[in-house]
């Protein structure tokens, strides 16, 4: 049997078109680019568990982890684009592009945009026997120590990355970089004193900054973080290192081309997410501010990435980094 071209495209449609409309009918898988347990790996958690509810589907996590989160960007990006399987990812998603000379796939062409999750302050930690009570005495030894000195990073590209070398550059010292498939397990061996110093998103470090089971040297994005128990802690602008600023976002996409219809459902689902009482509650526990203006709206989103992208490609450039 044979198909006048104009009768094919009306089937595709209408088929198209049920998807969409049933869409979704089985479980919908978000893809974290980091390890099991580290801060990505919580919010996407938190934001799956709130998603469960507006999609009426179950949502499951899956750490596709390394090279700083392209791999897991990768997969997104290559996936069905059926809006089956979607990525969480942080400020890596605007930074990659201008820190590896080969990445499988474009920002933002490959990506379909579903909104801005949140605002993640980060902390510079240490393990929990240095001497160094505050930066000053901690900036003190690095000079004695530099090269000596060990920073966990979860990979080229990663948040933690990208602090630290600002941080080095900002110090004008060079320590010894360690890369991890994530900071979770970048965290274990800081608390066993295997690694020095860390930056860290203050998701994972707040509980342990709390517990006593790390040092809080200083938060490195602008403004001192929201929590009681954390609020004497000084930026590192204010500690001497004028003008630090680090902080981390999320967002979550699918892969490009995903059919409008779906794209909109998924959009409408994250924005009831995020209102959820209890997912607010506990992102602000440790010190995240959730999303909750016109960067939820996919245009905007992507407008917000694609100026990361203008901000951080001139840092990265300057401070010539590069990975393959
Ligand atoms: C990072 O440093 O980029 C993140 O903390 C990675 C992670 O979520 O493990």
């Amino acid at each position: 049997m044979t198909f006048a071209p104009f009768t094919l495209a009306v089937g595709l449609a209408l088929i198209a078109g049920t998807a969409a409309a049933e869409f979704p009918d089985k479980p919908v898988t978000i893809i974290v680019p980091f390890a099991a347990g580290g801060p990505s790996d919580k919010i996407a958690r938190d934001v799956a568990e709130a998603l469960r509810k507006p999609l009426g589907q179950t949502v499951i996590i899956e750490n596709v982890a390394g090279a700083g989160g392209t791999i897991g960007s990768a997969r997104v990006a290559r996936a069905a684009p059926d809006g089956y399987t979607l990525l969480v990812h942080h400020i890596g998603m605007a930074t990659a592009p201008a820190l590896y000379r080969k990445l499988s796939y474009k920002t933002p062409d490959d990506f379909a945009f579903l909104g801005l999750i949140n605002e993640a302050p980060s902390v510079l930690i240490g393990k929990p026997t240095l001497a160094a009570t505050n930066f000053a005495e901690l900036r003190t030894w690095i000079s004695a120590n530099e090269s000596k000195v060990n920073l966990a990073h979860a990979g080229l590209g990663s948040a933690s990355h990208l602090c630290g070398l600002m941080l080095q550059n900002a110090m004008k010292a060079t320590m010894t970089p360690v890369p991890y498939k994530g900071t979770a397990p970048a965290m274990t061996d800081l608390m066993g004193g295997q690694i020095d110093l860390m930056c860290e998103q203050a998701t994972n470090a707040v509980p342990q900054i709390e517990g006593n089971k790390v040092k809080v040297f200083g938060v490195s994005s602008a403004q001192r973080l929201a929590l009681p128990a954390l609020a004497q802690v000084p930026t590192l602008a204010e500690s001497g290192l004028n003008g630090f600023n680090v902080a981390v976002w999320h967002g979550m996409y699918a892969p490009s081309n995903t059919p409008p219809a779906v794209l909109e459902k998924l959009n409408t689902a994250l924005r009831a997410a995020l209102k959820d009482p209890e997912l607010i509650k506990r992102e602000e526990a440790v010190g995240l501010t959730v999303v909750n203006d016109d960067r939820l709206q996919p245009a905007q989103h992507k407008k917000f990435v694609e100026a990361e992208m203008v901000r951080w490609s001139g840092v990265i450039k300057a401070a010539g980094q590069y990975a393959d």
